[in-house]
């Protein structure tokens, strides 16, 4: 069934049959509370989103409305294992609206692999991999039905420049990236034969001044410039969405893939 309040959701344009806009949308994005996140929030509400469904451990001081947009938050650990089926479960009898995911919430681990602690760093990189891959690709499967229902709907899965490079300091973060990417691309294969109304994009940030990078790096973009293109390619309809310094990367990998990988190795 489709939903006829979502039929004005696509636009025809130079660049895209149906690029998306988001008046009037529902959209679900993972750690909303801080940092690329949060200014999603803002890009979404300013573009005239109706809600937003902000899914994390703590609401942080999001207010409950950016101007007209309302935010809702469901409270979640998407490090958990059952994290992801307990978000899509409320959010399927809470928020059917919704139809645009965005899976965001991410963590790093730095860890030395070679002479680890394991007991510590091992529990650390299964939350790692649990928040950053496991539950956005679950994620993405229990919304399905949920998606499909609508007539223009998208998943945009939030990875990393650091999926086309890893740097040494955190090698599963890197992987998990990497993976997600991967994974998202063969979902795009999938949904691009079988289910036309879903837009499946993957965006790649490059260094940004979140907490997530505090006390380290130079040259970071703000959260803000970060949402405001991963918004505008979507909008544009580019399924890969190479943010900032990772355009350069991605063009520097074709050229000359051991020069980039130097370049990224002690990012
Ligand atoms: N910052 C960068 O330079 C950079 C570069 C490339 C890609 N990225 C990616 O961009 C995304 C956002 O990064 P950021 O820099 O904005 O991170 P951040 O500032 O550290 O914010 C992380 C967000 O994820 C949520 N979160 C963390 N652990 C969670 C959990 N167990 N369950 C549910 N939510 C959780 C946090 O909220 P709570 O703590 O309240 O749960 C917070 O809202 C991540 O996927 C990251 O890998 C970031």
């Amino acid at each position: 069934m489709l939903n006829p309040s979502f039929g004005s959701s696509a636009v025809h344009t130079e660049e895209g049959l149906h690029a998306m806009q988001f008046r009037g949308r529902t959209i679900c994005i993972t750690g909303g509370s801080r940092g690329i996140g949060r200014a999603l929030c803002h890009e979404f509400a300013q573009l005239g989103a109706a809600a937003i469904v902000v899914a994390g451990r703590s609401r942080g001081d999001l207010p409950d409305m950016i101007g007209s947009t309302l935010v809702n938050f469901i409270s979640v650990d998407l490090a958990e294992p059952d994290g992801a089926r307990m978000l899509a479960h409320v959010l399927i009898a809470e928020h059917p609206d919704c139809s645009v995911l965005v899976n965001n919430a991410g963590q790093q681990v730095l860890g030395d692999c070679v002479a680890p602690d394991a007991e510590e760093i091992a529990s650390a990189f299964e939350s790692e991999i649990q928040l950053n891959f496991t539950s956005p690709v679950l994620l993405g499967l229990y919304l399905m039905p949920l998606l499909l229902r609508h007539r223009h709907a998208a998943i945009c899965n939030i990875t990393s420049g650091l999926a086309l490079a890893p740097k040494q300091s955190s090698p599963v973060y890197c992987a998990t990236k990497a993976g997600l990417g991967s994974y998202t691309r063969a979902l795009r294969y999938q949904a691009g034969s079988r289910a036309a109304n879903l837009k499946i994009f993957e965006a790649l940030p490059p260094l940004v001044d979140t907490d997530m990078t505090r006390g380290r790096g130079r040259g970071k973009i703000t959260p803000e410039d970060c949402a405001r293109q991963i918004v505008q390619g979507m909008q544009r309809d580019r399924p890969i969405i190479d943010v900032g310094k990772t355009r350069l990367l991605r063009a520097i990998m074709r050229v000359s893939p051991r020069l980039g990988y130097g370049i990224m190795r002690n990012g």
